[in-house]
Formats: C-alpha cells, sequence, structure tokens
C-alpha cells in the first residue's frame, strides 16, 4: 500500500452563488521517499489538493488515505494525530514566528506536542538543512532562502512521513529556490519522505523523480522522469 493514496478526489467549493469545482477525478499514489511536483497554472487546483493530501480538508467525493486511515473518517482527535505523526507543510511565504528565533521556531511544534528534548530535535534539524548557525537569529535577520530552511527544519521536526510544500520557492530568485529544491530532494531521497511539492514552473523539473501536471482541476498528464 503507498503511504498516500488520492482516490477519484473530487473537491467542490460552495463561496459565491455557483459551485466551483476545484478538483475532477484525482487518484494519484504517493511512497516513501516519492519527490513529486505538482505542475500547473494559477487556479488550477495544486493548493486544494496540497490541503486534501495533509488532512487540512476533505474531498467532496472520493478518498485520501494517508498512511492506511481515510482522512474523512477520522474524528477531530484522529486527524490532530494524523497531522502531527504525519505531515510537514511548507509554505511560499514562510510562515515563521516573527517573535521567535529560528531555533524555537523549530521547536514550537515539538512543544505543542508534549515531545521530550525538543530543543535537541529542533537543533538537529536546523543541522539538517544547515542552519545550525543561524539558531538564535530572528527571522528578519534571514533572508528569504535561509528563513524557507528554517521553515523546512519546522516542518521536518515532527519527522512526518509526508511533506507538503505550496509553492515552496515562489518568492525566492531561481539559485535560491534551487538550493531549496536540492534540500527538499535530499530529505525525500535520503531520509524516506514523501515529498510533494506545488509549482508553477517546471524550470527545474529536472529535480523531480516525477511531475504531475493539473489543468482545470484534472491531472493532464503524469510523466515519469528518469
Ligand atoms: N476556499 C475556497 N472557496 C472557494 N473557492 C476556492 C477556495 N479555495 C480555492 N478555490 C477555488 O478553487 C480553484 C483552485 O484553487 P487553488 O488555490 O487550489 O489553485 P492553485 O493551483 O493552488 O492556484 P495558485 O497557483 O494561484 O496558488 C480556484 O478556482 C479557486 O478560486
Ligand atoms: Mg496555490
Amino acid at each position: 500500500m503507498a503511504l498516500l493514496e488520492v482516490k477519484n478526489v473530487t473537491k467542490v467549493y460552495h463561496a459565491g452563488s455557483a459551485p466551483v469545482l476545484a478538483l475532477r477525478e484525482i487518484s494519484l499514489d504517493l511512497d516513501s521517499g516519492d519527490f513529486v511536483a505538482l505542475a500547473g497554472k494559477s487556479g488550477c487546483g495544486k493548493s486544494t489538493l496540497l490541503n486534501l493530501c495533509g488532512a487540512m480538508d476533505f474531498p467532496t467525493s472520493g478518498e485520501v488515505i494517508l498512511g492506511g486511515q481515510v482522512t474523512s473518517n477520522l474524528t477531530d482527535a484522529g486527524l490532530t494525530r494524523l497531522r502531527r505523526e504525519k505531515v510537514g507543510f511548507i509554505f511560499q511565504s514562510f510562515q515563521l514566528i516573527h517573535t521567535l528565533t529560528a531555533v524555537e521556531n523549530v521547536e514550537l511544534p515539538l512543544l505543542l506536542a508534549h515531545r521530550s528534548g525538543a530543543r535537541a530535535i529542533a537543533a538537529e534539524r536546523l543541522r539538517r538543512v544547515e542552519m545550525k548557525e543561524y539558531a538564535h537569529r530572528f527571522p528578519h535577520q534571514l533572508s528569504g532562502g535561509q528563513q524557507q530552511r528554517v521553515a523546512i527544519a519546522r516542518a521536518l521536526a515532527g519527522n512526518p512521513s509526508l511533506l507538503l510544500a505550496d509553492e515552496p520557492t515562489g518568492n525566492l530568485d531561481s539559485a535560491t529556490g534551487d538550493t531549496v529544491l536540492t534540500l527538499l530532494r535530499r530529505t525525500a531521497h535520503e531520509f524516506g519522505v514523501a515529498v510533494l511539492t506545488a509549482t508553477h514552473s517546471t524550470e527545474s523539473a529536472a529535480m523531480f523523480d516525477r511531475i504531475v501536471r493539473m489543468r482545470d482541476g484534472r491531472i493532464a498528464e503524469a510523466a515519469v522522469l528518469l
């Protein structure tokens, strides 16, 4: 069984007068160690799909199965546990807490989960993203690429099996963006995390094991590279 199974998923939003069909009959599998891009134009449904994969939201029909659990069937307590134990998220805008240092940002999810040894784990995660020497800086004292590395360390704090990245290089220049993608690739290949990355551009296509292209809420084509 795959770590993540998306089975014939449809998502309809009801916001204004007309319903929005954001995802249509999406099926996708992700295994441990996979580094996969979710590519497509603005509005094609990438963030919607990432949110469903991370059990932050639920399909209108079809199923998302993460670590053998159907997300729609879980209780609130079960969902909290699933997200905490299995999923890490990173965003285009980093979303670090500005009043906390780098190491405190990484430590926070561990403290919230009542994990012992939080500071030592946080320090190890910062080492993993080569940010150890910046541990005591505040986010505004770091470059965008450095902030994103801290955000990756934070996402990895709880040892997730799935890392979801929503346009993680969108605010970075291409060289810095490539550094971040290299780090995500290593996270997949060396640490066995399944990494799903939404991206507008396919400039760095060769970095990924696989590219899933979306158009108007559908999967347009799934090409296997390498
Ligand atoms: N909460 C919501 N309520 C209503 N409609 C929404 C909601 N979130 C997204 N949508 C709509 O669903 C569709 C898919 O949006 P989504 O954010 O998943 O696209 P995206 O591929 O991530 O775009 P971008 O590249 O701009 O981030 C769009 O038409 C969007 O307007
Ligand atoms: Mg988006």
